[in-house]
């Protein structure tokens, strides 16, 4: 266990290192660090088997309680070993889950600080034969997974995968019309699996079941955190099933659970009837959701894990119908699926746009009352939409994982970058990096209410997050009392976390943080606060003027969960604010007014 330990400080080091390495060195380095890894692990096992035999299911579940999603005065957290945990994760591409691929998989994770790998369940792998299960994938990610001291989400690519059957095994695709497609307006089949076909339901049920209930024998250590059951539900190329079935129930009433979701008193004597032009892809989100529910029931019965669906997203702005993949829990169906699978604790945006204002409404439409926020994915690590990881943050999410970070594809690098085999990976790397040693106090502090953090937007170089009395200025692109005109490309970030009254937890990249008084809620409902100009942040608070002083900045990093003090800030350091660059600087800040 230590030399694993000092390994992966290693490993942080080299890959923070000055890329100097050619990328055949580096890669050929990771494979070997990789293979020695699993090796030892697998040692490890061997030795654990015999001393350990004695040791039950029993005592290792309450060693390792189940992971689970709580509430509270609607705020969310995934509790790991009883406790807040912020999967900060990276998911594989596509092909990745496999015994010959994986070793490039651990080494992007290593370099990315990552603590949660989501990789897929391939079915076709699972079930090649009818009712004959083939664990050995899953055994093989699970041990790899903790010889590399991460978490795992793991993903059911099963009936669906981004709309189409293409993980059915094989003896299920060559009967199509038992696991039929859906049907076009045209009377076509198209590449997309109908909901309505009760045999694939049955399959995947049975197949799904057989995987979450191997998991509960395999993994009392509960390296597996939650599981996504299918992948990008629902289909393109027609915005519902038009086959005889499907017309029947289409032309049928409503079912009572979907009017009260939706909110339609008016039950109508038909679908087009309640929803007009919405009554498609409601069906189709009824149908889908209905099918994907009684899987994910069936699993959670042998396995009571976390599970979650994502969402290929329509347009935050104008998804008019026909224009997205229908069926999944796109924004506009949401309640329809959390009424029709009650079993799915989380709808996940996968979130590819890289337009600001279509990033953060997505934000905001999967943080709700009744649904925890968790990217599962989004849009590898480009340099400025990293920073959406701390608007995600602001949000209370439970989760975040960029999509298709390992060396299975090496992307070439952006056009004007530095050319080394890792800037696909380095955005992220930087992210995790500040936030992977202080996630348990992120997820606490988020779950208590006492976080907020914010990214850069084009065209707005100062945010303000409101902590009762005081408030934190946010800016971005101004330097020593330079007015803030926003950095060159939109890449600053930071978060705030209220320790005491005027004590506050500040990290970030690119942007300056400062605080300014704020009075109390009542002064400031009457209007009696009036934000000052200068330098130092102040306010005229009831006609009398009142000022910032820091009373002291520390400077620190965060080791084993704990803030360790470095030095005190002062001077220069502080008389324009907290300046935070590129590196990941953890700033203890206390504050009075004068
Ligand atoms: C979204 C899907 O969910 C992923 O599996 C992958 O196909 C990405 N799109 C893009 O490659």
């Amino acid at each position: 266990m230590m030399a694993m330990r000092s390994f992966r400080h290693r490993m942080g080091g080299f890959a923070r290192g000055t890329p100097k390495v050619g990328k055949m060195t580096r890669i050929a380095e990771m494979k070997t660090i990789s293979t020695m890894k699993i090796l030892i692990a697998l040692i490890g096992c061997v030795v654990c088997g015999f001393v350990g035999q004695a040791q039950t299911a029993a005592t290792r579940t309450k060693e390792h309680p189940l992971p689970r999603i709580v509430e509270k005065d609607g705020r969310y957290a995934l509790l790991v070993d009883g406790a807040p945990f912020l999967m900060l994760g990276a998911q594989s591409n596509n092909s990745s889950d496999w015994p010959g691929t994986l070793d490039k998989v651990w080494p992007a994770i290593e370099y990315l600080h990552a603590n949660t790998l989501e990789t897929p369940i391939y079915w076709e792998q699972f079930e090649p034969d009818p009712g004959k299960f083939d664990y050995s994938q899953v055994d093989l990610i699970l041990a790899q997974a903790r010889a590399h001291h991460a978490h795992l989400v793991l993903l059911w690519f099963g009936t669906w995968k981004n709309g189409s059957q293409h993980y059915m095994p094989e003896w299920m695709k060559l009967k199509p019309e038992i696991y039929t497609h859906v049907t076009n307006k045209n009377g076509e089949l198209v590449d997309s699996p109908s909901p309505f076909a009760a045999a694939a339901l049955e399959a995947d049920k049975r197949a799904f079941t057989a995987f979450m209930k191997h998991l509960k024998e395999a993994d009392g250590e509960r390296t597996v955190l939650m599981v996504q059951v299918e992948n990008e539900t629902g289909t393109w190329g027609a915005m519902r099933d038009y086959s005889p079935e499907a017309e029947k129930l289409f032309a049928g009433p409503v079912p009572a659970e979907v009017l009260k979701a939706t909110g339609k008193t008016d039950a109508g004597p038909n679908w087009r009837n309640v929803f007009g032009t919405e009554a498609d892809v409601n069906f189709h989100a009824w149908a889908v959701a209905k099918y994907v529910g009684e899987i994910a029931a069936a699993g959670k019965a042998v396995y009571p894990l976390p599970l979650y669906v994502n969402a290929a997203l329509r347009d935050p702005f104008k998804g008019a119908p026909g224009t997205y993949e229908s069926g999944g829990p796109t924004d506009n169906v949401l309640s329809i699926w959390k009424a029709e699978a009650p079993a799915i604790d989380v709808l996940a945006p996968d979130i590819y746009s890289p337009d600001t204002a279509s990033y953060l409404k997505v934000l905001h439409l999967y943080h709700r009352a009744d649904n925890p926020l968790f990217v599962p994915e989004t849009a590898g690590s480009p340099r400025t939409l990293a920073r959406f990881l701390f608007s995600t943050l602001g949000l209370q999410a439970i989760g975040y994982s960029p999509f298709g970070l390992d060396y299975t594809r090496t992307p070439p690098a952006h056009q004007g970058e530095n050319d080394s085999p890792n800037s696909f990976l380095d955005a992220t790397a930087q992210n995790y990096k500040l936030i992977g040693p202080m996630m348990r106090d992120v997820a606490r502090w988020n779950f208590e209410g006492k976080l907020q953090a914010t990214a850069e937007v084009e065209g707005e170089p100062t945010q303000t997050l409101h902590f009762g009395a005081w408030d934190a200025v946010i800016s971005y692109g101004g330097g020593r009392g330079g007015t803030a005109k926003g950095n060159a490309e939109p890449v600053g970030r930071a978060l705030v976390a209220q320790l005491k009254e005027n004590q506050f937890l500040v990290a970030g990249y690119f942007c300056r943080v400062d605080f300014r008084p704020a009075g109390t809620e009542a002064e400031r409902k009457a209007g009696q606060v009036v934000n000052g100009s200068g330098q130092t942040p102040s306010a005229q608070i009831d006609g009398k003027w009142v000022h910032r002083q820091f009373l002291k900045v520390e400077e620190g990093t965060y080791e084993n969960e704990q803030f360790k003090f470095v030095r005190i800030l002062n001077g220069d350091q502080t008389d324009w604010g907290l300046g935070l660059g590129a590196e990941p600087d953890v700033l203890r800040v206390s504050v009075a007014t004068y």
